[in-house]
């Protein structure tokens, strides 16, 4: 296979414009500086993880060893049953939704589903695929799940089971769910058939570490966690890890003799790549390194948000919060720094974010405020 001059040139061209676009978007919970060189060499297998990670398959192009480890490092952080646990790489946190709802829905076939307002997009396309019953609940202004409606909301539906999605980070505010309080509110209602999903995309891997720790995980009583991996930790290509109860894995699963292993994921063919990079991320960091990295970032958060203020621009963020929230910025800081916008503008401190990069942000929002 060659390339002719011409499509050289555009590869270049592209090269180059996604090597600009890099340099300055803030806007997105995306990790940045990452360095992955020595698992290049991957990408020339066709790798495929196709199959259940934890049972041997006929394919062995893949990473399925590694994707148990990153599975169990997760499984540990969340604080999962031992032995009772069950998860795989997912090609991101819409996947983890959907399949947490999928496996809430298997459980309670006839349960309805509450998440809140500011949950992210991927939660309403859930429950439409998975045709459930849903209410969505109010939230404060802070991003967190408004109690008191869900309580409104849960009463009318006392009789049938609640699936709850749970944001511990939600995506423009970075609010966070009481998922002990969730299931204080459903219980007073009457709800006695709880399955809670916990959407930790961005907070997934520092939620744990941080004191006091938001209750989010299975000790706390959810049934599933899902988290990005290209948010916190930094990868080149979308993807994520979804943490469950095996018991209501074991609820979905089929024997397929066409790969010699049991069918529990949502997709086929899977990435047998990311599993190899998420690998490598916790193995250079380990808890340490990943508290480390979001003490750096969470400085940096601090800074944004008193350097906008000293400025007048009314910036503020959740307790431990990388995200940091303002008033709409105009279009062309929009377009330039790539800002997410709905009726707040934020910046995401991720790992990668530099000093530079916000200071120069910070100048050009309180330069249209004078
Ligand atoms: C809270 C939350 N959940 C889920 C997602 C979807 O994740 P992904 O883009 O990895 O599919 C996002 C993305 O921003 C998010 O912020």
């Amino acid at each position: 296979m060659t390339l002719g001059s011409q499509d050289l040139e555009r590869l270049d061209q592209l090269f180059c414009s996604m090597q600009d676009a890099n340099a300055c978007f803030l806007g997105y919970p995306f990790a940045k500086d990452f360095k992955y060189e020595p698992l290049w060499r991957f990408l020339k297998f066709t790798g495929n993880n196709l199959g259940d990670p934890f049972e041997p398959g006929t394919y062995r192009v893949n990473s399925h060893a590694f994707e148990r480890e990153v599975v169990d490092f997760f499984a540990q952080l969340f604080r999962a049953p031992d032995r009772g646990f069950w998860g795989y790489i997912t090609n991101g946190g819409t996947e983890g939704n959907i399949y947490g709802l999928y496996l809430g829905r298997e459980r309670y076939p006839d349960g309805v589903a509450y998440f809140s307002r500011d949950s992210h997009y991927s939660v309403s396309k859930a429950v439409r695929l998975l045709r459930l019953e849903y209410a969505v609940v109010d939230s404060q202004s802070h991003g967190e799940i408004n109690y008191d409606d869900l309580a409104r909301k849960a009463s009318g539906g006392r009789n049938r089971p609640a699936l709850i999605v749970a944001n511990i980070g939600t995506t423009m505010k970075e609010g966070r769910d009481d998922t002990s309080r969730i299931r204080a509110v459903l219980r007073d209602v009457g709800v006695r058939e709880i399955y809670i999903h916990a959407d930790a995309a961005l907070c997934g891997p520092y939620a744990p570490i941080l004191s006091p720790k938001p209750p989010f995980d299975f000790e706390d009583g959810v049934d599933s966690v899902t988290i990005s991996g290209h948010k916190f930790l930094g990868a080149p290509m979308p993807c994520g890890v979804i943490i469950a109860r095996k018991s209501n894995v074991q609820r979905v699963l089929r024997a397929i003799d066409y790969i010699g292993s049991s069918d529990t994921t949502l997709s086929g063919s899977r990435n047998a790549y990311t599993p190899i990079v998420l690998w490598y991320a916790i193995r250079c960091l380990g808890i340490v390194g990943i508290k480390r990295m979001f003490d750096q970032c969470e400085r940096l958060a601090a800074y944004t948000c008193d350097e906008l203020n000293a400025r007048g621009v009314g910036a503020w963020r959740n307790p431990y919060a990388l995200t940091v929230v303002f008033p709409p910025v105009e279009e062309a800081i929009k377009a330039k720094w790539q800002i997410a916008t709905q009726d707040v503008s934020h910046v995401v401190v991720t790992p990668g974010t530099t000093k530079d990069q916000l200071d120069t942000l910070i100048e050009a929002i309180a330069d249209t405020g004078r």
